[in-house]
């Protein structure tokens, strides 16, 4: 398993993360436990902004992992947020994060949302279809606002990642396609809303991307259209979002660029493009949310039952599972994993993770080389900072894991584990239903 981070093995061949044992953290806070690595999390911010510059900008995507203490780590690392829901606005507001740098995404978001966004002043709407850009420039002009929004456009790129996480085809469900003129006339019914300012162009690629030539043809694919429009209607945008999309290192073979190189590449592509067409060179804007949370968070678990299939299988089942990681179930996504309470014994089986809901499909690792699992070890997965606490639920009424964030031999929970009593607090049972 790579250690990444503060993660190191101590003397007594334990896991540590963020100077504290892996035991210590189960056995103060229970599991499964999401442990999030703040010296690790900030980093990837650091290098982000690093990389792209005072002249750039980066968005946090809060979709891989939001609650309000992690609000706060983005914004006391300068970056903006992107949000995508009510939900996610709400939480970056009760966080106090400055409304002025979210961007507000979402295929369908509502009218109530739309007055939400209004209302906080949020920087910038990201608006995905022509219905929204109609519904907002009515509701702008309902509030006395006029909000600064970029167009969402699909770019044509196909990724080379998982289906379900592609989104920068024609065929998508996010945008408006360049390729036949929705996008020009989105541009043009834009620049008509006097409510509305147009400010700049979005797109979004997809996720887990090992490959930097999708990022540098959607910088490509994107100016072009802007040199387009600017022969057009005179006007081009201040602002170019490429969205997010970088991916990382989850088993070995993995191999994704470095945040410097994704940097080099995208701003290369942008620069030179930009000296090719002629046109002015807007300000960019990356969206990370994968790249900056996955490799920060480690999930805890206690192994359980050990059943071993003479012939077939060793399965270890642990006290989570598919509610607090879907990623395997829908994505066939891989992981590594390895007993955090004595790493440095050797690996002696070949083991199948699985997890405790009523469910065949809810296997989180095939064939993972570990020493012989016992009940009461500690299984830690690391890389599950993003899109794992997010993507959660509730099956089998399990309540969701804590989460805590750890530094310096400090641990400080962020999330508090979800209690019965949460999982009936909504349940009603109708007066007079049953005598
Ligand atoms: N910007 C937009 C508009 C997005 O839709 C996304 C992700 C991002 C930025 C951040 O992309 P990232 O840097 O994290 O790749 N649940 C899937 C991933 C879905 C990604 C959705 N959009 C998974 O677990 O793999």
């Amino acid at each position: 398993m790579l250690l990444r981070g503060t993660m190191q093995v101590n003397p007594a061949g334990e896991l540590e993360i963020g100077g504290i044992t892996a035991s210590t953290l189960a056995g103060k806070f229970g599991t499964p436990l999401y442990v999030i690595d703040e010296a690790l999390f900030r980093e990837n911010c650091r290098r982000y902004r690093e990389a792209f510059g005072p002249d750039n900008r980066v968005v946090y995507a809060g979709k891989a992992l939001l609650c309000t203490a992690v609000c706060r780590l983005a914004e006391e690392e300068g970056l903006c947020l992107d949000v995508a829901s009510g939900g996610e606005l709400y939480t970056a507001l009760k966080a106090g994060f400055p409304p002025e740098r979210i961007y507000f995404h979402g295929n369908n978001k509502s009218p109530e949302e739309i007055r939400q966004g209004l209302e906080a002043g949020v920087g910038r709407f990201v608006v995905d279809s022509l219905y929204e850009l109609d519904l907002l420039s009515r509701l702008a002009g309902e509030a006395g606002k006029r909000p600064v929004i970029l167009l969402r456009l699909t770019p044509g790129i196909e990724a080379h990642t998982h289906e379900y996480v592609r989104t920068g085809q024609i065929d998508s469900k996010f945008g408006l396609p360049i390729a036949t003129g929705q996008a020009l006339a989105g541009v043009r019914r834009a620049l008509a809303c006097p409510n509305l300012k147009l400010l700049g162009l979005h797109c979004h690629i997809g996720s887990q991307i090992f490959d930097l030539e999708p990022f540098r043809e959607a910088a490509r694919v994107m100016l072009s259209f802007a040199a387009e429009v600017q022969a057009a209607t005179g006007w081009f945008p201040e602002e170019l979002n490429l969205g997010g999309g970088l991916g990382i290192y989850y088993v070995s073979g993995d191999d994704p660029p470095a945040i410097e190189e994704l940097a080099a590449a995208v701003l290369g592509a942008v620069r030179q493009t930009c000296a090719e067409l002629g046109v002015p060179q807007p300000r960019v804007v990356v969206e990370p949310g994968r790249s900056i949370a996955g490799p920060a968070g480690t999930t805890l678990y206690t192994v359980g039952a050990v059943k071993e299939i003479p012939g077939v299988r060793l399965y270890v089942m642990v006290d989570g599972g598919m509610n607090d990681n879907i990623r395997p179930a829908l994505y066939q996504a891989r992981y590594e994993a390895a007993l955090a309470n004595r790493i440095t014994d050797e690996p002696t089986a070949t083991v199948t993770v699985a997890g405790k809901c009523c469910e065949s499909g809810d296997v989180l690792i095939q064939n993972v080389r570990l020493p012989y699992p016992a009940p009461g070890d500690i299984l830690a997965v690391p890389a599950t900072g993003a899109y794992n606490y997010t993507m959660s639920m509730n099956y089998n009424r399990l309540p969701r894991p804590a989460m805590v964030l750890v530094k310096e031999g400090r641990a400080e929970v962020i999330v508090s584990r979800e209690s019965l009593e949460d999982l009936v607090r909504n349940d009603r049972v109708p007066d007079g239903l049953w005598k």
